[in-house]
Formats: structure tokens, C-alpha cells, sequence
């Protein structure tokens, strides 16, 4: 669908992006210019309490330096409304007054057919809402009340009552001057089998309205009070309106309390939602009776960057929490992951905040445990894992879980993770199952994970310098920040006071007036700064020095960030090799170190060459000689055990 020649220009020649945006952020009006229609703001998309959210007035666009969030005002509307492309533009142009385009009739047909099943839902809407609240909805409001909900949280959720009428609401829209074939379509009617009679479809329940982002109701969840019902809950069929795998409960309610700094977590039912409200957590959701889909786990994503899945506690919660596992692996990004609030046996939220109050339900979500973790739990929960086939069983699981992720560095962290956890866990698993008392002369374990080719504190030593380099050329040439930005954002520095100074730099304002050294020392303190260029090993840097030019630094970024990324490899690959029990060492584990300390040596122009005793092992891998000795060790009893076994 296109829409005409021009007709976009016009629409953001009218629209100030500023005014837009301004109705979603609280300005900084100290670090913004008005005047230069510069504006800053703490970003709407994720959580931060500084303004790195960056609006360019003249230019028509935003960008976020905390989580590149970026785009126009167009942009901004769906982002924020959750609304596609062409609803976007109509709420923009209507904004403005400017008319839409009748580019296409059947899409003029379709927003006015929209716009009367919309009228009947609200119509619908305020039928139950009124309802309730007369005679004929007594025991349902007591049936409320008695579930804990006060007159206010009912209002807020809008919550009403169909009564047991076979088709009351049918004749009332019908009177209200609606086709019947607009009601059907509203999902509010079904036909009689025989096509002739038409009846309300939710009779007898107590009614929650569904509203989409925009706030405009689109379906109705209605909870049968009568336990013999064969269905608990009814949710409007699919209609033009309602597509079930798009829509949250509450959205709009949870966005803007994740504006104001509350989590956003996701529960399963609309009565987890209104009890979370009433316990003073206003940021929940929940689908609709569905498991939750790639669209809902996005826009999620969109109001938070670490939604809390809280799952009721019984087997169908955990399943659905694997099950979400498995969606959300191959679309997990940094600002872009998942915890999970595993609630008491047999419990959901409702009950929780029922029956042990906020404070009890506040910890569990502060207690809630990063993804990975419930990967370990996934694999390895009630499984025995004393044989070495059943061991390699689980490598092979762990694995195939990780190599879903598709960002470089989240995987190799997640890899780190898990196999961390695999060697503590069996360390344990061996004490505990295997019967060998003295495991530790069974199964030698190199004991200092870093260890294996080069020590800790050369280690530290040789990062520190290698990141003191990165930062202190970025800050001599901050235009070097935006040309290396996609790595730099992706690297975490192991030199705290290196990673804290590059962490702003990523964040600074690249067209500022302000000099990126001031705007440094504007947020860290100048002596940390001082400490870190005075460094000795940069004194003698070229690209640091009088005479050193931009395109000096930018050699030297290149390169240290190239062995920075090389010696991370390396890294990578020893601590997994120290996590796999050296009984189950392949030949395989010795050539890939090989080729990650080849690498290595290729770019690093190491320090500790002169002073480590290196020797080449028989796979042409460089070793020094004391780890020569302790590999030794270990094989001859890798041979021992053959034996034994
Ligand atoms: P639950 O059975 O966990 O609902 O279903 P709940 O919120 O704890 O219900 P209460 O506390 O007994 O009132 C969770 C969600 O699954 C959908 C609904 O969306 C519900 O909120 N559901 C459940 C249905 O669609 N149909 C059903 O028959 C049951
Ligand atoms: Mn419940």
C-alpha cells in the first residue's frame, strides 16, 4: 500500500518531532537547546535516569545513545503507540489536520468498518460496565470483591458484567441503529446453528475489556461464575480488531508504568494483571489464554529491556517458561533478554498478592534469575549424568541451545555461563554420585581457571594496557567513537575504571558543541580520567603524542581492538577447555586451543614472549613450560585411568 507522491513530506513538514516525542518523555531542558530545536530527554525505550535520548528537531529524527534506538516521528508513533506504518501516519496526520490520502478505497472501506466495530465494543463496553454495577450484577461484584478488587481497581480495568440474557446486548446494539452483520463481525453476536437467531456470546460472565496500544477496545476476556462451565474463560473470537498472538492484556496500562520505573512482568492471566495493579504493580501483562508469540515477545521488548516472566507455579508454568526459552534464544540481543519469577508450587501471581502481599511478591521478582539459568535447570533438572555418554549428551544440549543465539557476544557469553555451571555442578555431581571418595586423584582439575597459558596478574597487566590504550585514543580522537561505534558497543572492558570511561564515551553526544574531554569530565571525575592518559605505556604511544594524527589513532584502534577480540577468543576457548573434565579431553579440544592461540600470536605482540619459556607442543601448539609440565601430569593420568577403566 502506498501512499501518494508527497504526501509524507507534507505530513513531517507539519509534524515538529519535539512536540511528538514530548508527550512520552520529560525533557532535560539544562542539556537541551530549544532554540536549535536540540532536545534531550531520558530514552522512552529503555530504562535510564540520564538523557541520552536525542532529539534532532531540524532534522526530523531521534536516536538514543543508550540503546540506538533511532527514527522519525512516524517512527516514534508506532514504536510508542505499538501501531503499524499507514496507523502511524493517521494518527500523525489527524494530529496535524491534514486529511489521509483516499489512495485506496478498500482501506478507506476498511478503517470505516474498523471504526464501527470499534463503536460497538466500546458501546459493549459500557453496557457491562453498567451492568455491574445494577441489580442484575450484585454477585458478580460480590464475586469481585470477594477476589480482593476494590471499586477503584474495577474502574480501572473497566471491568463489567454480561447478564445471563440470551441476546439483551444483540437487541440493544441492534437498537443503537448497528447491522447485525457489523455486530457478528464485532465478535459480540454469534448465529444460530440454523443461521436464523443471533445470541450474545458472553452471557453469565464477568467481563474484562481487551484495548489495544492505542487504548481502544478490540475483544473481551469474560470469566464464567459458575465453576461448572465448560469453559472458565471466553475470549472474543479473532476479528478485524482482535488478533490473539498480537495483542497483550493491559499493554498501554504496563507501558507507561514501565515509564515510571516499575518492571514490566508478564503473567498468564488478566487476574494476575488487576491483583499485580492492586498490589502496586502496575506494570503487568499478559496474553490471552495462548502462548506467548514472537509479535507479543516484541513488543514487549520494545517497553522494556528485560521483561520478568512470571509464571504460575505448576508444570503447565514451567513449560510455558522452556517453551518462551526456545522463542526468544535466536532473538536475544544485549538490552534484549528475559528473567524469570519462578512463583511457589502451585501458586500464581493473584494468589500471591493475595494471600502474602506485595512485600512477599517484591522479593520473588527481585529474586527473579536471568535466562540462563533456567536453561541449566532445563537441562539438567531430575537427569543423572554418571556416565560419560550421558555427560556428552548434555554438552551436545548445551550447545545446541547456545548456537540459537545469533549475537556473537551474548553466545559466548552464554557459553561461558553454562559451562561454568556444568564443571561447579559436577564437581559436585562426582562427589556426590559417583562412589569415589578421593575424586580429586581421579579427575585432576587445573585449578585456577585463567591459568592455563598465561597467569592472572600478566593477564590484568596485559589488558590493562591494552584497554587504557583503546580509551585514551578515543578520547584524543572522540570522532574515532562513532567510526568503530558498532564494536565499541559491544565490548565490555575488564579494567573497571577503563570500561566506566568507555561505557560515557559510547554515550557522549557526537555533535555537541561541548568538547567530548569536558563532556568526560562532566561525568567522571577528571582524576580518574588524568590517572588513566598519564599511564606510562602511553606516553610513548605515537598516536598519543604531539604529532600523532586521527589517522594514526585509528590504526591503532584497529589493531588493539583486533587483539582484544583475539585474546577474548583465546580466552573463551581455555576456560572451556578447563571446564570439560580432562578425562573427556579430545584431541579436537587441543587443536581448536591451538588455533585460538595461533590467532592469538598472530596479533599479539606479546610482552610476555621475553620473559615466558615457551615450547611447542606436538600439535605446533606454544605453551610455556610450566602448564608444559602440569599437561603432562595430567595425560599420564588420563592413562592411568584408561587403564583402571
Ligand atoms: P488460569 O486458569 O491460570 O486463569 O488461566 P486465572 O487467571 O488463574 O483465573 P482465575 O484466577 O481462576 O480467575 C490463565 C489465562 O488463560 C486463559 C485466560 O486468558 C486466563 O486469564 N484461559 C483460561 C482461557 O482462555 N480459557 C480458559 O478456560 C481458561
Ligand atoms: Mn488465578
Amino acid at each position: 500500500m502506498s501512499l501518494p507522491h508527497g504526501f509524507l513530506d507534507e505530513l513531517r513538514s507539519r509534524i515538529s518531532l519535539s512536540d511528538v516525542v514530548g508527550r512520552k518523555v520529560q525533557w532535560d531542558l539544562r542539556k537541551s537547546n530549544q532554540a536549535k530545536g536540540d532536545m534531550w530527554a531520558p530514552c522512552p525505550f529503555h530504562q535510564e535516569k540520564t538523557a541520552s535520548f536525542h532529539v534532532d528537531e531540524n532534522k526530523g529524527f531521534y536516536f538514543c545513545f543508550g540503546c540506538q534506538a533511532k527514527g522519525d516521528a512516524i517512527g516514534f508513533v508506532r514504536e510508542t503507540e505499538n501501531v503499524n506504518f499507514i496507523e502511524a501516519v493517521e494518527i500523525l496526520a489527524a494530529e496535524v489536520g491534514l486529511p489521509m490520502p483516499e489512495f485506496d478505497p478498500k482501506s478507506k472501506e476498511k478503517s470505516a468498518r474498523n471504526k464501527i466495530l470499534i463503536e460497538i465494543m466500546e458501546q459493549s463496553a459500557n453496557f457491562f460496565r453498567l451492568t455491574l454495577n445494577s441489580k442484575q450484577g450484585k454477585h458478580a461484584l460480590d464475586y469481585l470483591h470477594k477476589r480482593g478488587l476494590n471499586s477503584a481497581v474495577i474502574k480501572h480495568f473497566e471491568i463489567g458484567f454480561a447478564p445471563p440474557d440470551q441476546t439483551i446486548l444483540t437487541q440493544k446494539l441492534i437498537d443503537k441503529g448497528y447491522e447485525i452483520d457489523s455486530i457478528i463481525e464485532s465478535g459480540m453476536s454469534a448465529r444460530s446453528d440454523d443461521g436464523n437467531r443471533y445470541y450474545d456470546r458472553f452471557r453469565g460472565r464477568v467481563m474484562f475489556p481487551i484495548r489495544d496500544g492505542r487504548g481502544r477496545c478490540i475483544a473481551f476476556g469474560g470469566r464464567s461464575l459458575d465453576p461448572a462451565a465448560r469453559a472458565k474463560y471466553l475470549n472474543s473470537p479473532e476479528t478485524p480488531l482482535f488478533d490473539k498472538g498480537r495483542t497483550l492484556y493491559n499493554l498501554a496500562g504496563a507501558r507507561s508504568a514501565v515509564g515510571r520505573a516499575e518492571p514490566l512482568i508478564v503473567t498468564e492471566g488478566y487476574m494476575d494483571v488487576i491483583a499485580l495493579h492492586s498490589g502496586n504493580f502496575s506494570g503487568a501483562i499478559a496474553p490471552l489464554g495462548t502462548a506467548i508469540t514472537e509479535h507479543q515477545l516484541q513488543s514487549m521488548w520494545r517497553i522494556s529491556p528485560e521483561p520478568i516472566i512470571a509464571l504460575d507455579g505448576d508444570k503447565a508454568g514451567l513449560r510455558a517458561a522452556y517453551r518462551l526459552i526456545d522463542l526468544s534464544l535466536p532473538l536475544l540481543k544485549t538490552g534484549q533478554a528475559l528473567r524469570f519469577s519462578l512463583m511457589p508450587e502451585g501458586k500464581d501471581p493473584d494468589d500471591l498478592i493475595r494471600n502474602k502481599g506485595s512485600s512477599f511478591f517484591k522479593n520473588l521478582i527481585e529474586e527473579a534469575i536471568p535466562m540462563v539459568d533456567l536453561i541449566w535447570k532445563r537441562e539438567t533438572d531430575g537427569k543423572s549424568f554418571d556416565s560419560p555418554e550421558r555427560r556428552a549428551l548434555l554438552d551436545k544440549s548445551i550447545n545446541d541451545v547456545i548456537a540459537l543465539i545469533k549475537e556473537n557476544n551474548l553466545r559466548n557469553h552464554y557459553k561461558d555461563a553454562l559451562f561454568q555451571a556444568r564443571r561447579q555442578f559436577f564437581g559436585k555431581q562426582f562427589i556426590g554420585k559417583t562412589g569415589f571418595k578421593n575424586t580429586s586423584t581421579v579427575m585432576p582439575q587445573i585449578d585456577t581457571k585463567a591459568s592455563f597459558l598465561v597467569s592472572v596478574d600478566e593477564k590484568t597487566a596485559s589488558a590493562q594496557i591494552r584497554e587504557s590504550t583503546i580509551v585514551a585514543v578515543l578520547i584524543r580522537f572522540p570522532e574515532l567513537i562513532e567510526i568503530f561505534y558498532d564494536q565499541l558497543i559491544m565490548i565490555d572492558l575488564v579494567t573497571p575504571d577503563c570500561d566506566l570511561v568507555l561505557k560515557e564515551l559510547i554515550k557522549l553526544d557526537p555533535n555537541s558543541t561541548v568538547k567530548i574531554k569536558d563532556q568526560v569530565n562532566q561525568k567522571i571525575s577528571s582524576d580518574k580520567v588524568d590517572k588513566l592518559l598519564g599511564l606510562s605505556h602511553l606516553k610513548i604511544l605515537p598516536c598519543l603524542r604531539l604529532k600523532g594524527t586521527r589517522e594514526m589513532g585509528q590504526q591503532t584502534l584497529k589493531e588493539e581492538l583486533a587483539k582484544l577480540n583475539s585474546e577474548r577468543g583465546l580466552s573463551i576457548e581455555v576456560d572451556e577447555i578447563n571446564n570439560i573434565p580432562p578425562e573427556e579431553w579430545h584431541e579436537r579440544d587441543f587443536s581448536r586451543l591451538g588455533m585460538a592461540n595461533n590467532a592469538k600470536q598472530r596479533t599479539v605482540s606479546s610482552v610476555q614472549e621475553d620473559t615466558i619459556n615457551y615450547e611447542q607442543a606436538q600439535n605446533g601448539l606454544n605453551i610455556n613450560r610450566e602448564e608444559r609440565l602440569k599437561l603432562d601430569e595430567i595425560r599420564s593420568s588420563i592413562s592411568f585411568n584408561k587403564k583402571k577403566n
